[in-house]
């Protein structure tokens, strides 16, 4: 298994589920955060563009980029509709080889667990490598961790969520299972979206797995990466993270090189 399969499946379900769940708690921070950048912001895995489309819509250069097509052809109509053709630029490439010029952002965002999807050490390296690379030196690497993964019970077939599809007509019923995987750190979720029109039913399944990171662990990971952890945050306000909080949050700050002597 591989932590960027599935998405292309869910990528049709994914507004639906995430307006019913994560929301827009988080916009509002990634809007500061690159409202004070001072140059282009890259959002690692920007998927639909819940992310990137707020933040170019406050004002910022945003580089989306995600390795789903089908996620990004949906970030692709957002950003039409939203007639921010100037201002986000959405690109096809994986996290761990960043198409990009070293040094070119000021800002890089990983939102909402998106180095969870990384579901081994060579592949997060890589992806931190890639990221340390593409930053400009004193720049800032943000990444919000899902906190909660490791301490799902597992369950097979539950009814997580109902409702209408938009103004479809249609029903959507998320059915979903969850296995952890505990030796390798990864909870695995199998999901079955059932979309009821009349009596018209269609079933679309799909598994997605993300991998449990913890702050420390990933702290130290960034130092090695040559970056210096500034803040640790445990909520979208700014708090100081405990290890009680909901919200792990990580800012570090890519170091200037260091003079010769
Ligand atoms: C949890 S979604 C987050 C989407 C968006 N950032 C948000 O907050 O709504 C994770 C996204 O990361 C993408 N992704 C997963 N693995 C990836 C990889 N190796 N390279 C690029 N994108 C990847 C998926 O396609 C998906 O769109």
């Amino acid at each position: 298994m591989e932590g960027w399969r599935g998405w292309d499946d869910y990528a049709r379900f994914y507004d639906w589920e995430n307006a019913r769940t994560m929301g827009r708690r988080d916009i509002g921070f990634w809007q500061q955060l690159a409202g004070r950048a001072g140059g282009p912001v890259l959002e690692l895995g920007c998927g639909t563009g819940r992310v990137s489309i707020p933040m170019a819509k406050a004002g910022a250069r945003v580089v989306g980029l995600d390795r789903s097509a089908a996620m990004l052809a949906r970030a692709r109509t957002r950003a039409r509709r939203s007639k921010l053709a100037g201002s986000l630029c959405l690109v096809r490439g994986d996290v761990r080889a960043l198409p990009f010029a070293a040094a070119a952002f000021p800002l890089v965002a990983a939102p909402y667990g998106i180095l969870q999807s990384l579901l081994d050490d060579a592949t997060l390296d890589a992806a931190l490598a890639s990221a340390h690379r593409v930053l400009a030196p004193g720049g800032t690497f943000a990444i919000d961790l899902v906190s909660d993964l490791a301490s799902w019970d597992e369950y097979e077939r539950r009814v997580k969520l109902r409702g209408p599809a938009g103004r479809s007509g249609a029903r959507i019923t998320l059915i979903e299972s969850v296995r952890q995987e505990r030796r390798r750190g990864v909870t695995a979720f199998d999901q079955e979206f059932v979309e009821r029109r009349g009596a018209h039913v269609r079933s679309h399944r799909f598994s997605l797995a993300f991998r449990t990171v913890s702050v420390e662990g990933m702290a130290a990971r960034l130092e090695r990466h040559g970056f210096r952890v500034a803040a640790v945050l445990g909520d979208y306000d700014g708090r100081p993270w405990d290890p009680r909080a909901d919200v792990w949050l990580l800012l570090a700050v890519r170091e200037r090189a260091r003079l010769p002597g």
